[in-house]
């Protein structure tokens, strides 16, 4: 996989400030990796600092239709996963750039992992659920499991997103 293209989707959602971590274990596997943070996340994350570990402008937005297109990733981890964007995600909805690239995915062929954040109340909210369950009937791999959506910040098992794809 060396020089591949792996694009993080990063959330507002609490481990989000960690996502470095995700960075440099996925640069050690090879994976050149593009940050997409949610415009919400903008105010979780050290872009400088995620700018300086990647090599790679951290993008928000959609371009420009005069702006060229951007490299195809060949894999996609969004992580932390919120529970906004997993719903989203699941109903087909492209209103931000992160979701965009989510939603063209699975058509493409593209394999994408799915590390949820999300406290006990909303995880077990139907609405949650039924998500998780139309992400995974579409070959999507929404980690790490039933139950196991909202470990502490500092649990968050980054690791798992590589070890799926
Ligand atoms: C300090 C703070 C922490 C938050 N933590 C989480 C979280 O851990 N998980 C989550 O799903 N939403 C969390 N939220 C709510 C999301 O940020 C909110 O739903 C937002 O609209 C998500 O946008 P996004 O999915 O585009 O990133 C948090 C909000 C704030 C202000």
């Amino acid at each position: 996989m060396v020089g591949k293209d792996l694009y993080v989707i990063v959330c507002a959602a609490g481990p989000a400030g960690d996502v470095g971590r995700l960075v440099a274990l996925a640069q050690d596997e090879g994976w050149t990796v593009q940050i997409v943070a949610t415009p919400s996340a903008l105010d979780f994350v050290d872009v400088p600092a995620l700018e300086a570990q990647t090599g790679r402008p951290v993008r928000s937005r959609y371009r420009k239709p005069s702006e060229p297109k951007p490299s195809r990733a060949d894999a996609i981890v969004a992580a932390p996963a919120s529970f906004n964007t997993v719903n989203k995600f699941a109903q087909g909805i492209a209103d931000t750039y992160a979701l965009g690239l989510l939603a063209e995915a699975p058509g493409l062929g593209i394999p994408v992992v799915v590390l949820p954040f999300v406290n006990g109340a909303l995880a077990g909210r139907a609405p949650f659920r039924r998500s998780v369950d139309q992400l995974r009937s579409e070959g999507v791999q929404v980690l790490p499991g039933d139950g196991e959506f909202y470990p502490q910040p500092a649990d968050f098992p980054w690791h798992l997103a590589l070890r799926h794809l």
